[in-house]
């Protein structure tokens, strides 16, 4: 008897360490605490995967601990990530907006804990719980865009197709804002005609649009940044386009993963002679699609030099230091301190210069170099 009850007094406090052990490894969120928390718009999108590497390949020897997570295009899963990330004691959070206003909430819970927040590629908007921004120059980005389409069509009234980013991306504004600024005055004098928005139609003689006038054709003319919306979206267009709308013409695509889907559908209608259109992003697939001769050009966006800005400014925070910025946006409460990255506009004609010997794809990844 006396052996039986040493036996279970032994398991007892067995038990109760082990179970000890676990309460205290659930407090501090399973491994260790974590410096920097990096938190990406989606997964599903290649862009942004092209990130997590990046960011992967630039931390590999740092001796800050970081961790990144996705929002899978919900502020509500983005509002969670940030809480996570919180429970694990970030100093800094590195955060690319899903929706740049509904991401306030996120940051300013952020804020309230001390934590210094870095916007990455995407402005979060409306609010002042956000200290800097590392970006690419967007506008440049829909300019190069809009004029690539005007350097490669031939004659007049050339059938001209918008497409947009989402309206929840202060990104999907400036890069349509610097398209339209460029391709405006060649549709007021004839080069262009606008296929598929009548709101665009009806703002063609104004140059400069505001943020409503802007939201209006990113109204009608927005991908969602979806590429099947995209294709819906074409077919649609393509359905109700007249014979004065097909032959050759121009495509005013936002990145790369809508491009592709778009090119796809106009050069599936045999009424469609040629086409140009624009991209974003040197996604891999595009950059294939370029060689191939499916889309006509992307703007390549160096990631390696976001992430190094980004975590840069990181570590000098880290280091109780003040990051260097070129610059501020406005993001309608606070002039956000910020650090722009310029743009390369990448065809057939500079693939391999600007994106193999730059080093950032390998020549075998590709057909046909
Ligand atoms: C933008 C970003 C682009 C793009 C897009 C879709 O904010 O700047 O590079 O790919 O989102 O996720």
């Amino acid at each position: 008897m006396k052996k039986m009850w040493r036996l279970f007094s032994v398991l007892m406090v067995a038990t109760l360490l082990i179970g000890m052990l676990a309460a205290c490894s659930g407090a501090t969120g399973g491994s260790s605490s974590v410096s920097v928390g990096i938190v990406l718009p989606t997964k599903d999108e290649p862009r942004w995967v092209q990130d997590e590497q990046r960011f992967k390949d630039a931390l590999a020897d740092s001796e800050y601990t970081t961790e990144i997570l996705f929002s899978q295009g919900s502020s509500a899963k983005e509002k969670e990530n940030v809480e996570t990330l919180l429970n694990k004691g970030i100093d800094v959070l590195i955060i690319a907006p899903h929706d740049g206003a509904a991401a306030g909430s996120a940051v300013e819970a952020a804020k309230k804990e001390g934590v210094t927040v870095i916007a990455y590629d995407r402005l979060i908007t409306e609010t002042d719980a956000v200290d800097y921004y590392v970006t690419f120059d967007s506008v440049a980005v829909g300019a190069a865009q809009g004029q690539y389409l005007i350097d490669n069509v031939e004659g007049s009234n050339v059938p001209l197709y918008l497409y947009a980013g989402a309206s929840s991306d202060n990104n999907a504004f400036l890069f349509f804002q610097g398209a339209w600024e460029v391709l405006q005055p060649k549709i007021a004098d004839g080069t262009f005609v606008i296929a598929n928005s009548s709101e665009a139609v009806a703002l063609k003689d104004k140059n400069e649009l505001t943020r409503d006038e802007l939201g209006k054709i990113l109204g009608q003319v927005t991908t969602n940044w979806d590429p099947s919306e995209a294709i819906n979206k074409a077919q649609t267009h393509l359905t109700a386009a007249g014979a004065n709308l097909k032959g050759d013409i121009a495509i005013l695509a936002p990145n790369d993963g809508t491009a592709r889907s778009i090119a796809d559908v106009y050069g599936s209608d045999s009424d469609i002679s040629s086409y140009v259109i624009s991209g974003q992003d040197a996604e891999k697939a595009s950059i294939q699609y370029i060689i191939d001769g499916k889309q006509s050009m992307t703007v390549f966006k160096d990631v390696r030099t976001l992430v190094a800005d980004a975590i840069g400014m990181a570590i000098d925070i880290l280091d109780g230091k003040t990051p260097s910025t070129t610059g501020s946006y406005n993001n309608g409460k606070v002039d956000v301190k910020a650090k722009q990255t310029n743009v390369i506009v990448v065809d057939q004609e500079n693939v391999k210069k600007e994106l193999i010997d730059s080093g950032y794809y390998e020549a075998s990844e590709f057909t046909g170099l």
